[in-house]
């Protein structure tokens, strides 16, 4: 059965003191009786304080990043034995801003997932395409493109940790979202994607999130579609009364 999943991904926000004073409003606000996975993506740094603020809870922790290697000269990077080792269980792979700003290319992704899936983490694999994409018509292409070199060399037994988040890049911070429409529309088209390649069952069950300006206001109407299956969420992340009705709009 496929999970409902509600993500924030804090990006560089937030220092200790205020990482400390969210997961706290968190913890008080978040729905109890709502039936999903909650995650939280604090920066590097206040990760392992997070872990141990939210032990008891129902909130999961994510980092927003790692390295392929093991480990060795690769300065200011951070391993995946790393996050094990504080108690992060789940990565976010691939997100926009990494490929976009850091020259993350599907290759090196996909080295990442091998290194995440190979110390027992879940992935967040982050994907999408640019708004030039979708004006060329070309972003079903750049879709089934990332997926194929980024993720599907995986082993079929890997998909219970693989989280896949469509992100339109045009979407992301911009105000502008996907309609409900556009965003079941190429959730369809992921999983049939996946199913092609991995079957029914895999493509059944693999929880698809849709990213890029989700709010209070557009959540629930995003999260009715039958193919959309949570939300990673941005700047509506920094908000506890935000991230919060999102949260009970699943
Ligand atoms: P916004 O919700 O700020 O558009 O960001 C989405 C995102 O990039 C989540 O990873």
């Amino acid at each position: 059965m496929r999970q409902k999943i509600v993500a924030g991904n804090w990006k560089m926000n937030k220092n200790a003191e205020e990482t400390e004073d969210l997961l706290n409003e968190l913890i008080d606000k978040l729905p109890a009786d709502v039936e999903a996975q909650f995650v939280v993506a604090p920066t590097f740094v206040n990760l392992a304080s997070a872990v141990q603020h939210l032990e008891f809870t129902n909130i999961a922790v994510a980092a927003q990043n790692m390295h392929q290697a093991e480990n060795g000269a690769f300065t200011g990077e951070i391993s995946a034995d790393m996050l094990k080792s504080i108690g992060v269980e789940t990565v976010i792979l691939g997100h926009s801003e990494r490929r976009s700003y850091f020259g993350e290319t599907d290759d090196i992704i996909a080295k990442k997932t091998d290194a995440a899936l190979k110390h027992d983490m879940t992935v967040i694999f982050c994907f999408g395409e640019e708004l030039q994409d979708r004006k060329d018509n070309n972003h079903f292409n750049v879709v089934e493109t990332q997926l194929r070199d980024g993720l599907f060399h995986i082993e079929d037994k890997n998909w219970e940790r693989i989280i896949l988040a469509y992100e339109p890049v045009w979407a992301i911070g911009t105000g502008e979202t996907a309609s409900p429409d556009q965003a079941q529309e190429m959730h369809a088209f992921i999983r049939e994607t996946v199913e092609k390649k991995f079957g029914s069952e895999i493509a059944e069950n693999v929880s698809i999130l849709y990213g890029g300006s989700v709010k209070p206001d557009n959540a629930k109407e995003i999260f009715s579609k039958p193919d959309v299956d949570g939300g990673l969420i941005g700047g509506a992340a920094l908000k506890a009364d935000d991230f919060a009705a999102i949260a009970s709009a699943i």
